[in-house]
């Protein structure tokens, strides 16, 4: 199936919404195209910055940043955005409705080696009555997100997207510079036999975590009764794509290799997005002990440990945390 759908025009969806979306992927169009263009547009390699997390900088990181944050912040129709590369919140139009949470390009260390990197979004509402645009505004549960995506820079371009009814993936066709509807609605298999973590932290991990993946590599010696196979991209936007593809599980879960960061993965522009298009494809986002969405964040730029994917995997990871 392929069908033009300007972004995305849908029946029961707000245009002002649409019209948001719209806008942003005009930013992720460019940066696609870039990122085709790669070594040729000079894109790659660091800077000599660090972001507020400590991490340096890619330039395409910065350029992303800079394109999605000026498109939509001269929307008008956004109060305010909070990105991974920026250190606070910034005000955009006093009347805008939106507040807007991204990470501008996921997967960072994937750009030199050409390989998969991906643009995450989050999308809510200024509370009601709520004027100016302060960090407080952001600090609303996963589950007053109004829409969340994902645009996947691959072999081709991709956006996954939901606002709130099921999950529909485009594909962007560079001949008309349109994402064309190609998957009406995404699922995740409840059951699965691929999971995806890093395991070099294995030794880090909580005792949970390592009985659930050591039952997961004994394999049919196991109790698990069934061999697993391991994917791991370092960028969550591909293993979540491919989650969403064909089932699997994705966590990066707590760890003390650092006391001061026991998790990695940001809940307002990470976590948060992809767990609300997890749930919508049927599947489970957990942090182990609670439902993802369902956090009160504190600050912008939180971090929080993920366990997400095939239903009934990600149950049965969580009854190890019990
Ligand atoms: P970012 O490039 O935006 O900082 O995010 C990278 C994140 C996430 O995408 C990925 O799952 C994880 O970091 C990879 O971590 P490791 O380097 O530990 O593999
Ligand atoms: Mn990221
Ligand atoms: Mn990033």
């Amino acid at each position: 199936m392929q069908r033009f759908v300007p972004v995305l025009r849908q029946d029961n969806v707000d245009p002002q919404l649409i019209s948001l979306i719209n806008t942003l992927m005009a930013a992720c169009k460019e940066i696609s195209f870039r990122l085709h263009q790669g070594e040729l547009a000079g894109i790659l390699g660091s800077t000599l910055d660090e972001n507020i997390q400590g991490e340096t900088q890619k330039k395409l990181d910065i350029i992303s940043n800079q394109l999605i944050k000026d498109i939509l912040l001269e929307s008008g129709q956004v109060r305010a955005i909070a990105s991974e590369e920026e250190d606070t919140i910034v005000a955009g139009s006093e009347n805008g409705r939106y507040l807007v949470c991204f990470d501008p390009l996921d997967g960072s260390s994937n750009i030199d080696i050409n390989s998969l990197v991906g643009t995450i979004f989050s999308i809510m509402e200024v509370p009601e009555g709520q004027t100016g645009a302060t960090e407080e505004m952001f600090l609303q549960p996963g589950t007053a997100q109004v829409a969340a995506g994902y645009v996947l820079y691959g072999a081709s371009t991709q956006l996954a997207l939901t606002t709130g009814d099921g999950v529909r993936l485009f594909t962007l066709d560079n001949t008309i510079g349109e994402f064309l509807l190609t998957q009406e609605r995404m699922s995740i298999t409840q059951e699965t036999a691929e999971f995806a973590i890093n395991m070099s932290n294995q030794r880090f991990w909580e005792p949970a975590m390592q009985d659930y993946i050591a039952d997961l590599l004994a394999g049919e010696t196991g109790s698990r009764d069934k061999n697993f196979n391991m994917r791991w991209i370092a960028a969550m936007v591909g293993d979540v794509h491919r989650v969403l593809c064909r089932g699997g599980i994705f966590t990066y879960p707590t760890d003390n290799k650092n006391p001061n960061k026991p998790y990695k993965l940001r809940l307002m522009y990470e976590a948060n997005p992809m767990s609300f298009l997890v749930e919508q494809a049927g599947g489970v986002s957990s942090t182990g002990y609670e439902r993802i969405m369902e956090i009160n964040p504190q600050e912008i730029h939180q971090r929080v440990a993920v366990i997400l994917g095939s239903k009934n995997e990600v149950n049965t990871c969580l009854s190890y945390h019990k």
